[in-house]
């Protein structure tokens, strides 16, 4: 959501700010801009659109020669796609270009307060208060007006700062919207995330909440709001840049499912000693395992499903209370968290708005937080108590799909870890599930390698209007996600429901052919789920069924069947969503939607 990235060095700016964007153009945008200092003034460019439209508008940049600058890709939320809106923004004389992710809270206020001193506004955007207000504090001191600005600016923001008359340096601040510098022998740079700049250095440090920098060609200062200089550690990126590039895939996600037999295996392997579960993270004795009375977890999207999953796993396996929340209603519900709650905090990107926000509501309420994240030094992962790893590597494509297989594998751990402590589990459950869990990567890549079967089958509902997904217990949170990742990629009408609610309303949106997904991976729960398949099959539906090997008898309700190998009932989610990734996938694919980065979705969502 909003990309940012910056530059200043030997080097023209404008085709490494484009190809930084370029790489974080996964993060969602709708539009596009960069400001380049040509030697006497600031530039801007800006377009609606794919950043594609930028790059030919400027020659890949060419057009705007200069050895520094700012550039932005935007996700509409004040204002609408359109070039005013874009960022950069200016000041009114054009000698200061501002570019923002985030929202300013209180913009409404501090417009009119400079609407009254005179300032006249081009954009409807909440970003555009803080270029007049840096024009209205600048008295030659950089430094001086972001720091005046900051004391009066309340909501998030990360900012890149351009001063025509300080054309030897460029300035980037942080609070709740992430932002990391880096430097090489050449130059520095600005960025969103590691990737925009991976090709030009490893060295980066992440930037904390109201902290400044001062970035010239050879160095970097840090500051306090109150100018106050600080010293900061960069830190070595260890991943390679290949993990962020496309390899000959067709798309991102095609490539992130294929990594999922990978990442699902790094996720596990590290954590197991011998015969033994060992999650160093978690930082918590055995009698202080045993004294967890509730679980909270809180997530957005599929992060959210892989709770939804735990839930069943953790109470099935441990015996303890979970409870799932949406991050977005757990912060303002004012949770009851009661004594030997552990909270866990689910993400990917380490950076979701309202799973910071419920992660911060916990920690306020003198709660111990979990966080199971991807992004190593993103801010979750930095502000929870205690941090488990996804080894996913970096995801690109917006639908997720390695991050949410190794999310549920890490939660897997976590809720076999629990019982054995507990002794829910005796020794026999126990090294069963290790061995099943040893097994699943070699599972998933089977599946992955029977595609070219839901490739056709996919084929044939491209032109669906309406798509269910049913099941129940956990083969109800398999449907959550399969139902996602179709509508996401594929802007098909899709909804997930516990198969045995159906028919308190749902069953009436079943016409001749409409396309009904039942998942039943649970044997304890087969004959309900085949009722349920023969009801909708009844009033016409062509049901696809996702089961385990040895099921044959869900044949007789089905019209298609997808058989997943045979595992642990627990785990069987990691499996069963392989066939409907490639569903998503292939019918997206088909129709022709641009699947790596569909309208209107932002990988990391961070704002509220
Ligand atoms: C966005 C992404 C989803 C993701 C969700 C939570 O909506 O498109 O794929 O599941 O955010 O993100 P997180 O980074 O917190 O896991």
């Amino acid at each position: 959501m909003c990309g940012i990235v910056g530059y200043i060095g030997k080097k023209q700016a404008a085709p490494i700010i484009l190809d930084g964007l370029a790489r974080l153009e996964y993060r969602g945008y709708d539009s596009a801009g960069m400001a380049i200092f040509d030697g006497e003034r600031i530039n801007i460019k800006k377009s609606v659109g794919r950043l594609k439209i930028l790059e030919n508008l400027t020659h890949d940049g060419k057009m705007m020669p200069g050895l520094l600058g700012i550039g932005h890709t935007r996700w509409a939320t004040h204002g609408a796609p359109n070039n005013e809106n874009s960022h950069p923004h200016f000041n009114e004389d054009e000698t200061i270009a501002v570019v923002h992710n985030g929202i300013i809270e209180n913009y409404l206020a501090l417009r009119k307060k400079m609407t009254d001193k005179g300032y006249h506004f081009r954009s409807e955007t909440d970003t555009e208060v803080l270029a007049h207000l840096l024009d209205y504090y600048y008295k030659g001191n950089p430094l001086e007006a972001i720091t005046k600005v900051l004391h009066r600016v309340s909501g998030s923001y990360a900012l890149g700062i351009m001063f025509a008359d300080h054309p030897d340096e460029i300035f980037a601040v942080r609070k709740d919207s992430p932002l990391i510098v880096g430097q090489n022998e050449d130059g520095c740079f600005i960025a969103s995330d590691v990737p925009a700049i991976l090709k030009y250095t490893r060295t980066v440090t992440y930037v904390e909440n109201q902290e400044i920098v001062r970035l010239r060609e050879d160095h970097m200062h840090f500051y306090t709001v109150d100018e106050e200089e600080i010293a900061k550690t960069p830190v070595t990126i260890d991943w390679d840049a290949n993990a962020a590039e496309k390899g000959g895939y067709e798309h991102f996600m095609l490539k992130e499912m294929y990594e999922q037999p990978k990442t699902v295996s790094d996720t596990i392997s590290p954590r197991l000693k011998g015969n033994e579960i060992v999650i160093e993270e978690l930082n918590m004795s055995d009698d202080e395992i045993r004294a967890i009375k509730k679980i909270h977890i809180v997530a957005c999207g599929s992060a959210y499903h892989t709770g939804v999953t735990a839930k069943y796993v953790m109470e099935g396996l441990a015996r303890i209370p979970v409870e799932v929340d949406v991050a977005s209603e757990f912060r303002y519900r004012n949770p009851i968290l009661e004594e030997g709650a552990l909270v866990i905090v689910i993400s990917q990107s380490g950076e979701t708005a309202d799973s910071l926000a419920a992660l911060r509501e916990s920690k306020a309420r003198g709660f111990k937080v979990l966080g199971i994240v991807n992004v190593v030094g993103s801010s979750i992962a930095r502000e929870a108590d205690n941090v488990m790893y996804t080894w996913a590597g970096p995801e690109i494509a917006v639908a997720t799909t390695k991050a949410y297989s190794a999310q549920l594998v890490a939660l897997y751990l976590l809720a076999i870890k629990f019982a054995q402590v507990k002794e829910t589990i005796d020794e026999i459950e126990f090294d069963g599930m290790l061995e099943d869990l040893k097994r699943l990567p070699d599972q998933i890549e089977l599946l992955l390698n029977n595609k070219q079967r839901i490739q056709r089958f996919a084929n044939r509902y491209i032109g669906a209007k309406d798509v269910f997904f049913i099941g129940r217990g956990i083969d109800y949170a398999i449907s959550l996600e399969g139902s996602l990742k179709l509508k996401e990629i594929s802007y098909i009408h899709s909804e997930a429901y516990a198969a045995g609610e159906l028919k308190h309303g749902t069953i009436s949106l079943i016409e001749e052919g409409t396309l009904v997904a039942a998942v039943s991976t649970q044997p304890a729960l087969y004959q309900k789920t085949i009722s349920n398949m023969v009801e909708v099959k009844a009033r016409g539906a062509f049901v696809l069924a996702v089961t385990c090997e040895g099921n044959k008898e869900i044949e007789k309700a089905a019209d298609y069947v997808i058989y997943i190998p045979e595992t642990n009932a627990y785990f069987a989610n990691s499996l069963a969503i392989i066939p409907l990734q490639l569903f998503g996938y292939y019918v997206a694919v088909g129709k022709g939607c641009d699947v790596d980065k569909p309208r209107n979705l932002a990988k990391s969502v961070t704002v509220e």
